[in-house]
């Protein structure tokens, strides 16, 4: 599966952002708000690298209590599948676990995203391929 980003939980977006353009780094996508997790994303772009700067926007974001471990690191992979549903079912099949089932992410222009997680790899992120290069 082809990766699509790599998820990073940050404290202070705007910060995170310049650290990352100091590493060359630019920004593919201007910070959004995501009202269905409570979180500000943007997405930024190094060559054939992409990663998503995640900040829980209040206290009450489900997101919020994973600062505690994850601060300003990275979280997630996100991997590109054409049908999510199918992706899932194999998945789980080999022993992942759904944890946020299929969500339509507002941040990636509303396309659907799956969380799974594994006991040898951690989190993981499906979404549907738009088709396009985003
Ligand atoms: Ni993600």
């Amino acid at each position: 599966m082809k990766v699509h980003h790599v998820g990073y939980l940050v404290k202070r977006l705007g910060r995170s952002e310049e650290a990352f353009i100091r590493l060359g780094y630019e920004i593919e996508c201007e910070v959004r708000y995501d009202d269905v997790r409570d979180v500000n994303i943007s997405f930024l772009r190094n060559g054939d690298y992409r990663v998503e700067l995640i900040e829980p926007a209040s206290k009450s974001s489900p997101l919020y209590p994973l600062l505690k471990n994850y601060k300003n690191s990275p979280y997630h992979i996100c991997y590109i599948v054409s049908d999510l549903e199918a992706s899932k079912k194999s998945l789980e099949s080999d022993g992942f676990m759904v944890i946020q089932d299929t969500q339509t992410a507002p941040a990636l222009d509303g396309r659907n995203v799956v969380f799974m997680v594994s006991a040898d790899l951690g989190i993981i992120e499906l979404v549907e391929d738009s088709g396009g290069n985003f």
